[in-house]
């Protein structure tokens, strides 16, 4: 299995462009299901969950094909004579190494009358049910039963029907699902306390240019008018803000320079404003963020929420900045009870860190050092890595399957960057 190696003390000093956004292009995919048109896809990011979504949308009858722009097209199927029984089964040998896979549970119920998806499971950040989904759908109109760990749906009539949604948490996947199930529906389906994640606002977008009828757009509140059939579209994903994120925090803590290119700024308002009140120096222009860092960041209480608070994705990363930082902090993890798992290996690399509950109290030191260490879940091994670039010494960073599922070709671009860093088979 291959392992990251970094050495760290070189300042993050250059410039990158950011990818497209994982957590936008897995629903964009989704909702190629939707329509038996191509749906011509854009700045898609390679990575493993796209290719774990590219194969479950296989088995269910799409055909993916990638140009020689790296665009990815998408047809699916149509229902009808030729294709009497459509493919509806998402198995759980796919479903359990990526939970994005339920966002193919809307679009199938709504496009083809019936689903049968397997549960995703618990994982390393919480329990992270999918009860919003499945209640949403019912009110829809479809009948749920959840058997040998498969959630099984049918349509009485085919067609699911408008209705009002209200979600108790905010849910992104949750709101993703119902507006695409609702596309398809017959009336007006309203979400109230809908996720306004920038991921969510640019699946929206991408269905209104394949002529659904969503509006609402940014706020809590969507109204989705159904439609008889959704055509393709071609479509640009936007920028991985939590990408860009990570590489801020990255010149942030080695006292860099790093300018990145092709973000949206205002998709990173609240991780801007936290890391100026760290001390960093930030200008943006309209696709740009440079962000240079010339002392000790000062520590930063951090309360993660829902958009436009402060991501939960970012969480161990701050949190690796809090631990070299000048001072104690609290972040309060809102999202997910158990995403600390990062915790316990900061602490083998030096960090001060209590847990509470979901509360990490964190006393800045000096210096980290370098340690053999486990990526245990995405984001916390994003934290390591960064650890692992402001730490003295040699890390080692194991089980990097994490890492490859949520950022494009991370060495290359932290090389890039003039970080010591290489991967090792
Ligand atoms: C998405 C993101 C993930 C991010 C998270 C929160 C994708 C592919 N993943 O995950 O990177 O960390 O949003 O911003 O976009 N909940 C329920 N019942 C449900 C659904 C959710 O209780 O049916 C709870 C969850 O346990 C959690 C909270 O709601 O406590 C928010 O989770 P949710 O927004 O659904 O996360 P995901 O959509 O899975």
């Amino acid at each position: 299995m291959d392992k990251l190696i970094i050495t760290g003390g070189k300042k993050i000093d250059g410039e990158i462009v950011i990818s497209g956004a994982k957590n936008a292009a897995l629903p964009i995919m989704a909702a190629g299901l939707l329509a038996s048109e191509s749906l011509i896809l854009s700045n898609v990011p390679h990575l493993k969950d796209v290719t774990t979504m590219m194969e479950l949308l296989g088995l269910l009858d799409a055909r993916l094909t990638v140009d020689e722009n790296m665009e990815i097209h998408i047809d699916s199927a149509s229902p009808g004579p030729h294709n009497q029984t459509p493919k509806i089964h998402a198995p759980y040998e796919l479903v359990k190494t990526m939970r994005a896979s339920i966002l193919v549970l809307g679009p199938l119920l709504t496009r083809f009358g019936k689903a049968h998806v397997s549960l995703p499971g618990g994982c390393a950040i919480g329990s992270r049910p999918v009860d919003l989904h499945i209640k949403a759908l019912q009110r829809m109109g479809a009948n749920i039963i959840v058997e040998n760990g498969y959630i099984c749906c049918d349509v009485p009539g085919g067609r699911l029907h408008g209705a009002d949604i209200y979600f108790d948490t905010v849910t992104v996947t949750g709101t993703e699902n119902i507006i695409m199930a609702a596309t398809l529906a017959k009336g007006t389906t309203t979400i109230s306390n809908a996720a306004r994640e920038p991921e969510v606002t640019d699946l929206i977008h991408c269905l209104n240019a394949m002529g659904a009828r969503i509006s609402g757009i940014n706020t809590s509140t969507l109204i989705i008018e159904g439609v008889e059939k959704l055509s393709g579209t071609k479509y640009t994903v936007i920028p991985d803000r939590i990408e860009a994120g990570t590489y801020l925090i990255a010149a942030a803590i080695t006292r860099g320079r790093i300018r990145l290119k092709k973000v949206v700024p205002s998709t990173l308002e609240a991780v801007l404003k936290a890391l100026e009140k760290t001390g960093a120096n930030i200008t943006c222009g309209d696709d740009w963020i440079e962000l240079t860092m010339s002392q000790r960041p000062k520590a930063i209480d951090i309360q993660t929420a829902p958009y436009p608070g402060f991501p939960t994705d970012m969480q161990a990363q701050i949190m690796v900045l809090n631990t070299i930082a000048e001072g104690t902090s609290t972040i309060v993890e809102n999202i997910f009870e158990n995403r600390f798992m990062h915790v316990q290996e900061l602490a083998r690399m030096g960090a001060n860190i209590q847990l509470h509950g979901n509360t990490a109290i964190c006393h800045g030191v000096e210096k980290l050092t370098g340690a053999p260490v486990m990526a245990t879940d995405l984001r916390a091994s994003a934290g390591l890595v960064l650890a692992g670039l402001i730490a003295e010494g040699k890390t080692c960073i194991e089980r990097i399957y994490h890492i490859d599922r949520g950022y494009e070709r991370i060495e290359e671009k932290l090389f890039q960057l003039n970080a010591n860093i290489n991967r090792q088979a």
